[in-house]
């Protein structure tokens, strides 16, 4: 399973990446926002701030919502840095986007996926990554690790090469429940992440083992 930080913060981004277990980041326009990054040459800059500081893909979004508007940024994007993907919302003109830059072999991720149908639309259309919002969903009442479930059901029947990336990622268990599931990859932020390591019994287990070995010294 692949592991992406979602933010644009770059303390985190290194902390992550210095862990050893970083595979990618995920951005949008509102983690940018977020970060103080405006104006499309600030956000091309932070871009390659992002590839500079890690050794995976970065996802970096498009913004125009129509189909020549999204070849042209997406194009721009993807030759900023080869560890781009292009990230295109789940719109009619964002598929035809996609099978555009999947003919092209520019990679690709379908975001702002909430339902298995929209999932399948992104593989047929040969994204390389397709994010479902887990989160969003749950805030919602509806069942967001079920969809991670119905779309892993789907991809497999057909054996579409499409990865699962499960954004959206609120807290560890999400990470855990898409283990399980078989997502190929989550995205969520550095304290999902961290909050793997944490075990009361590791703790103490470790200061008992510290303490016994005093003893001797
Ligand atoms: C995914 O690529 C998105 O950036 C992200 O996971 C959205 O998460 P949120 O619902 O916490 O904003």
């Amino acid at each position: 399973m692949k592991f992406f930080i979602d933010t644009a913060n770059l303390e985190q981004i290194k902390e992550a990446q210095e862990l050893g277990i970083l595979d990618g980041v995920t951005t949008n326009p509102s983690l940018m926002a977020k970060e103080g990054i405006t104006g499309a040459e600030n956000i091309l800059k932070h871009y390659l701030n992002i590839c500079n500081l890690v050794d995976g893909d970065v996802s970096a979004e498009v913004i125009a919502t129509d189909y020549e508007g999204m070849i042209k940024q997406g194009e721009e994007l993807a030759a900023l840095h080869p560890k781009i993907v292009v990230k295109i919302p789940m719109i009619a003109d964002g598929v035809k986007a996609c099978k555009y830059f999947s003919d092209k072999e520019i990679r690709t991720n379908v975001t702002l996926v909430f339902s298995a149908g929209q999932a399948l639309l992104a593989a047929k259309a040969g994204a390389t990554y397709m994010s479902p919002f887990i989160g969003r969903l749950d805030d919602i009442s509806t069942d967001g690790l079920g969809l991670i479930a119905d779309i892993r059901h789907i991809y497999d029947n057909y054996g579409f090469e499409t990865q699962i990336l499960a954004a959206s990622v609120r807290h560890t268990m999400h990470i855990m429940d898409c283990a399980k599931i078989g997502a190929d990859v989550m995205t969520g932020p550095l304290s999902a992440i961290k909050g793997l390591l944490k075990h009361p019994l590791t703790d103490s287990g470790l200061a008992q083992f510290l303490a016994d070995y005093a003893k001797g010294n």
